[in-house]
């Protein structure tokens, strides 16, 4: 695969972000937003609550001003975990939401007790019954300290703390880039959040009136979302998969650095100036050795089953250690059908890499491992079919089509 390609805003910004909007009565223009199945699912909760969404391009309005359902149905939470995100911002917006224990990839467990407990520490009354989870009340604010750098907790802590009347500050939070951006859009609501991107988030709630513009009083804002990291790693281990070469616009190196490392230590060529990275594919892919899946600015594990494909094309072992999710090796059993030698032990894959891979048929068991099953079915002998395309769909933007592009084979059909 050769050529250029411009990264698209974030699947894990557009989601909290799109949510958090629901915090602010207003007319909110989220530009560089994904068209992708998990952004249409969050469209719908924001409607059936009541408020107005179009897209046009890439630009998502929504317009959160007469929204007044505080419920999000249960079919709905089934369909994505970011859905999660909804008690957070309706406890900021009406002090109560009912809401479900959320569905999503099936790559572990994935309670939501640091969600709940965080809440219940900040003052809120948090009622479960069966699958319903119902929240009122406002935050008291205090320090909250998390027993594990959640992601989807510290943003939804932080969307419920901005009904606070004090200050609540929110401890061991996870760093990724995309809280930064939550708390860039929040912001630009008029919300007074500190400290996004690090460890320790400082919330001052709206209901002593600490700013113009934010809380309740309505407002429009204008945003744009941070670019998507782990699109712009997986094209790019598609680019070192078929032996190319390409130029990727519209992304940072210090928002993939242990990505980049891993790359270069398997042999890759990387330049980089501005927001542009170039990478060259090496003669022959190297084992990068030990790789753990960890926490920003950690390796990420939303990119491991894509390095997991390249590894089996990488000459010697590697290991790689997922250290997030329990399950995420479902991809494992589909690159073996390929002619992939991977051994689990535990939180270990073992690759013996330098076979080459040849066409099968496979399924996507969920969104970055469908991804990897492209990726190998790229670089493959012969013909791959994925199937179950729509976990891809989730979270990539035509993504047949931005390999295409660069020279990737790849056809979108349709079965019975
Ligand atoms: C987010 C990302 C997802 C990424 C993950 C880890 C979004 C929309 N999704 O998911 O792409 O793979 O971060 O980088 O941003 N946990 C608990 N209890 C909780 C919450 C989490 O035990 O209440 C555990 C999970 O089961 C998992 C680990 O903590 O093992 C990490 O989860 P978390 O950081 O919350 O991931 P998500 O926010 O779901």
């Amino acid at each position: 695969m050769r050529g250029e390609y411009r990264v698209k805003g974030a699947k894990n910004s557009a989601l909290p972000i799109l949510a958090a909007a629901v915090s602010k009565p207003g007319i909110h223009e989220i530009h560089d937003c994904p068209r992708i199945g998990d952004v249409f699912v969050m469209e719908e909760i924001l409607r059936s609550l009541g408020a107005d969404t179009c897209f046009e391009g890439n630009c998502l309005r929504a317009d959160t001003r007469n929204m007044e359902g505080t419920v999000v149905s249960r079919e709905i939470m089934s369909r994505m975990r970011s859905s999660v995100f909804l008690m957070g911002s309706l406890l900021a917006r009406h002090g109560e939401a009912t809401v479900h224990r959320p569905g999503g990839c099936r790559i572990g467990r994935r309670p939501i007790d640091i969600h709940i407990d965080g809440l219940s520490q900040m003052g809120f009354c948090v009622e479960s019954r069966g699958e319903e989870i119902r929240c009122s009340g406002r935050c008291r604010g205090g320090r909250v300290r998390l027993p594990y750098p959640s992601v989807g907790a510290t943003e939804n802590l932080m969307m419920a703390a901005l009904s606070g009347e004090n200050e609540t500050v929110i401890e061991n939070c996870a760093c990724e880039p995309e809280i930064a951006d939550l708390q860039g859009f929040l912001r630009t609501c008029g919300f007074d959040v500190t400290g996004g991107g690090t460890s320790r988030i400082v919330v001052r709630g709206f209901s002593k009136g600490t700013h113009a513009s934010g809380g309740a009083a309505a407002g429009d804002t204008m945003y744009f979302i941070v670019e998507d990291r782990i699109e712009a790693a997986t094209y790019m281990a598609a680019v070192l998969a078929t032996g190319g070469r390409a130029v990727f616009r519209n992304i940072r190196t210090e928002m993939l650095e242990e990505v980049l490392g891993v790359f270069k230590r398997m042999g890759a060529a990387i330049r980089s100036f501005d927001d542009t990275i170039e990478i060259i594919a090496p003669e022959k892919l190297k084992s990068p050795g030990i790789v753990v899946t960890s926490p920003f600015p950690g390796f990420p594990t939303d990119c491991q089953p894509q390095l997991m494909t390249l590894c089996t094309a990488a000459g010697g072992l590697t290991t790689i250690r997922e250290e997030v999710f329990e399950s995420r090796f479902t991809h494992k059993k589909e690159l073996a059908k390929m002619g992939a030698n991977i051994d689990i032990c535990g939180k270990n894959a073992i690759i013996k890499g330098g076979l080459p891979l040849k066409g099968a048929e496979v399924s996507a068991a969920d969104l970055r491992g469908g991804a990897a099953l492209v990726i190998a079915g790229l670089s493959a002998g012969g013909e791959t079919d994925v199937r179950d395309i729509y976990h891809i769909d989730r979270g990539y933007e035509n993504f047949d089509e931005g390999l295409r592009q660069m020279g990737g084979i790849i056809e979108r059909r349709t079965c019975d």
